[in-house]
């Protein structure tokens, strides 16, 4: 979609990180949002940091669990009620837990699988209809380089990741064998700078976690949580590259170039038939 001025954008996650920066980016190009999160204090500082970036900015808000197939369908009735339609959809809303696959309780596979992968299915599930019946849109996933490339002690986010560049992908070349003018755009950034490694901040009640972590899961969380903080490149100027992708109709996104080149090495560690590709000692 070119001409964003006057559309609507559909953010998960936009009380934080990246879906805070995609509202500001669209608060920019003239758009309106509708926000969903859990993290309603969250919304309402985007809200705020928006109205003093882009006076004025029409905007709503929706306490938002998007494992929640029937919450997902109510956050796209709040766009049309508010604002007749959705145009670009970012299925942004992500949450990660670190440790070894096998110390994973079933807790934290449910909570993980169900804002990562399945936040993202009904997303797609939700609105996609929409778009294709009103003859434009543009749906944008948050998958991760871990959608490609599968660090230790990150178990269940790698096989969320992967599974949204998978979905992705079919549902890039579904829409194209129907003709539909509907776009969508995979994005996979490394680490950066956001709310990720404190995911625990905003985990539901009945997902809480039944056993104490172990010492390498404690270790393996403050590597994780260091590599965040020391992401060089801003989740702003990840949004605003993502922004001029939708607007060229582009399908991946990899802000973080090296990224590319651990893809190709993997690649070629499966041609070889080796041993397990390690991103993190190539
Ligand atoms: N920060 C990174 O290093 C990094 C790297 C690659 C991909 N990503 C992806 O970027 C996306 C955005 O994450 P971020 O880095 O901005 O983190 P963040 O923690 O700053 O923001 C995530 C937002 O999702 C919300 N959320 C959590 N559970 C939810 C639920 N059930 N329903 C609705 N909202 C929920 C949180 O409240 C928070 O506002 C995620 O999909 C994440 O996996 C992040």
């Amino acid at each position: 979609m070119q001409n964003l001025q006057g559309k609507v954008a559909a953010i998960t996650g936009g009380g934080s990180g990246l879906g805070r920066e995609f509202a500001l980016c669209c608060a920019a190009r003239g758009m309106k949002l509708v926000l969903g999160d859990v993290d309603e204090a969250g919304m309402q500082e985007t809200l705020r940091l928006v109205e003093a970036a882009h006076p004025g900015t029409p905007a709503a808000t929706m306490r938002l669990d998007v494992s929640k197939l029937e919450q997902v369908q109510a956050f796209a009735d709040l766009c049309k009620s508010e604002f007749g339609a959705a145009h670009l959809i970012f299925n942004n809303a992500g949450v990660s837990v670190g440790g070894p696959a096998w110390e994973n309780t079933v807790a934290d596979w449910e909570w993980v699988m169900g804002v990562n992968l399945y936040g993202v299915v009904w997303g797609v599930k939700v609105f996609t209809p929409m778009l294709i019946e009103q003859g434009e849109g543009h749906i944008i996933n948050t998958a991760s380089a871990a959608g490609w490339l599968n660090g230790p002690s990150m178990a269940i986010y790698n096989v969320t990741k992967h599974s949204v560049v998978a979905l992705s992908e079919t549902l890039a070349l579904d829409l194209r064998d129907v003709g539909a003018n509907v776009g969508v755009t995979c994005l996979c950034p490394a680490f950066f700078p956001t709310g990720i490694s404190d995911s625990q901040r905003n985990r539901p009640a009945d997902k809480a976690d039944t056993i104490a972590p172990s010492e390498i899961m404690l270790k393996r969380a403050e590597m994780t949580k260091a590599a965040v903080q020391k992401g060089k490149i801003q989740a702003k100027d990840i949004a605003e590259q993502t922004l001029k992708a939708v607007e060229d109709n582009q399908f991946y996104v990899f802000p973080h170039r090296k990224i590319k080149q651990l893809i190709g090495l993997r690649a070629q560690a499966a041609d070889a038939e080796t041993t397990v590709f390690d991103s993190l000692n190539p």
